[in-house]
C-alpha cells in the first residue's frame, strides 16, 4: 500500500502513465540502451489534499552535476524574478541588514537582484554546474541539498533568514518534511517564506497533465500547503497567483501568529473547494480529460502525416517528455524539437528519442506546423517567431485544448 508523503494516509493512483523516462533526461544514442524509466502514477490524498507521484526516482539521478536546466534562458522569466525580488524587498524585508536565502537558486536568476543591491544572500543548489554559473557572477551559493542539518549550519554561520525563497523547486522534493522543518529553524520569528510552483487548480482546469513528470513530486494547492506548514507551526498569510509555468501559485508563509493573514487565503481556499479539488471524482474526470486530449493530439498528428505535412516540436521541455511518451509521439510524427539551450541541442528526447536541434534549424526551413511544447512561454515564443506564421506556418497547442492556431 502506498502512503501519502505528507500525512501517511493510504493512497490509490487516479492516473497511471506507465513507465516514464526522466523529464529532463535528454540523451545521446549510445545511452538509449540503458535509459532509466520509472513507473509514473499520480495520487490524490483525500486526507491532506496533496496530489503526488507514488514513486520517485533517486534524486541524484535528477539534480546532478550535469543538470541541463538553466533558468536564465528566458527573458520573461528573468523579468518575472526581478519583479519577485523587488516585491520581497519592498514589502517583506526589514531595513537593518536583511538576509535572504533561496533554495534551488539555479544560475542566480533571482538572487542576482539582491546581490546587485548588496543584500546579504545565500543560494542553495545541489547542481554543481548550474550553481557554478551563479558563483561566477558573485552570488553566494552552497552546492548541497537543503534539509534540517543544512538549515542549522546556515543559522550558525549566517544567522536566521528574513526571507526564504524558492521557485519551482519545493514541489520537487519528496522528503518535504525535512525541508519544512528546516525552514522553521532557519526563519527569523518575523521572517517570511515565499515560494511558487505550478498550481493544482490550473492543472485541473486546463488538463495540463504535462506538469506531471518525475521532478514534480507534488502538485500543490493552498489547502495542501496550509495543512503541511501547519504541522510545523507556520501558516499561509497570503497567496499570489502567477501566470508562469502555465499557472503557478506563490505562497507567502510565516510563523503562526507572527503576521496578519490576508483575506486572499480564505478566498482562494473557497475557490479550490468550489472547483472540487477536495473530491476524488474530480481526479477521475481529470484522467478522462487527459485521455481525450491524448487521443485528439494523436489523431491530429497522424492526419497531418497522412497529408504529408512537416511537424516540428518547439521547446525541448521536461513537460514534453510526458506528452511524447504518454501519447506515443514518435520521430515520424514530429521530425525534431527546436530548442535554444546549447546542451540540449544534438541530444534526443527522453523515451521518444526525437532529435533536439538548434532553433536556427527551425528558421532555416520552416515546417508546416510547430507543436508548442513550451506552451508556458507561448507569448514570448510567438513574438519571436512572427516570421514562421507569416510564412504560412501554424502552431499546434494542446493546452487547454488540442487546437491549431490560425
Ligand atoms: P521550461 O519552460 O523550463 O519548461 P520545463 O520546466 O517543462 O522544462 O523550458 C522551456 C524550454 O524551451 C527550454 O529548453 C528553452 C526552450 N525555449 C526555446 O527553445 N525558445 C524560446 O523562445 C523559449 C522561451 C524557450
Ligand atoms: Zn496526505
Amino acid at each position: 500500500m502506498n502512503k501519502c508523503l505528507v500525512c501517511s494516509a493510504s493512497l490509490e493512483p487516479f492516473i497511471d502513465f506507465g513507465c516514464m523516462p526522466l523529464g529532463n533526461g535528454f540523451l545521446r544514442p549510445e545511452q538509449f540502451g540503458d535509459e532509466y524509466h520509472f513507473p509514473m502514477k499520480v495520487a490524490f490524498c483525500a486526507a491532506c489534499g496533496m496530489v503526488q507521484l507514488l514513486h520517485q526516482p533517486d534524486r541524484e539521478r535528477m539534480f546532478h552535476e550535469h543538470y541541463a536546466f538553466f533558468s536564465g534562458t528566458s527573458r520573461y522569466m528573468a523579468l518575472h524574478f526581478k519583479a519577485f525580488a523587488d516585491h520581497v524587498m519592498a514589502d517583506y524585508l526589514p531595513d537593518n541588514d536583511p538576509f535572504v536565502v533561496e533554495m534551488g537558486s539555479n544560475d542566480g536568476i533571482m538572487l542576482r537582484n539582491f546581490a546587485a543591491v548588496d543584500i546579504r544572500h545565500l543560494g542553495i543548489d545541489p547542481s554543481k554546474n548550474v550553481a557554478q554559473v551563479a558563483i561566477d557572477k558573485g552570488i553566494d551559493t552552497v552546492t548541497e541539498f537543503f534539509d534540517v542539518e543544512l538549515a542549522r549550519r546556515i543559522v550558525l554561520e549566517h544567522g536566521q533568514a528574513d526571507a526564504f525563497l524558492a521557485a519551482n523547486v519545493m514541489c520537487h522534493i519528496p522528503y518535504i518534511h525535512s525541508i519544512v522543518e528546516g525552514i522553521g529553524i532557519l526563519l527569523k520569528p518575523g521572517g517570511v517564506v515565499m515560494f511558487e510552483d505550478p498550481y493544482l487548480g490550473d492543472v485541473m482546469e486546463k488538463s495540463s497533465y504535462d506538469q506531471l513528470y518525475d521532478e514534480h513530486t507534488f502538485l500543490f494547492s493552498v489547502t495542501s500547503i496550509s495543512n503541511l506548514f501547519d504541522r510545523y507551526g507556520m501558516e499561509v498569510i497570503d497567496v499570489e497567483p502567477q501566470v508562469t509555468h502555465g499557472g503557478s501559485m506563490r505562497y507567502v508563509i510565516a510563523h503562526r501568529g507572527a503576521r496578519s493573514v490576508s483575506p486572499n487565503v480564505a478566498r482562494q481556499r473557497q475557490r479550490e473547494h468550489d472547483q472540487g479539488l477536495q473530491l476524488p471524482e474530480s481526479y477521475d474526470r481529470f484522467r478522462r480529460n487527459c485521455e481525450e486530449s491524448r487521443d485528439k493530439l494523436m489523431a491530429l498528428l497522424r492526419s497531418l502525416k497522412a497529408q504529408g505535412k512537416r511537424v516540428v516540436g518547439y521547446g525541448a521541455t521536461s513537460k514534453s517528455t510526458t506528452i511524447t511518451n504518454y501519447c506515443g509521439i514518435t520521430p515520424d510524427l514530429v521530425e525534431f524539437i527546436s530548442d535554444t539551450t546549447p546542451i540540449k541541442q544534438g541530444t534526443f528526447s527522453p523515451g521518444a528519442h526525437i532529435p533536439v536541434r538548434p532553433d536556427e534549424e527551425f528558421g532555416r526551413k520552416y515546417p508546416d506546423y510547430a507543436l508548442l511544447f513550451a506552451w508556458n512561454h507561448a507569448k514570448e515564443i510567438m513574438e519571436n517567431e512572427k516570421a514562421f506564421r507569416a510564412s504560412g506556418g501554424k502552431w499546434i497547442v494542446y493546452v487547454p485544448q488540442v487546437a491549431i492556431l490560425d
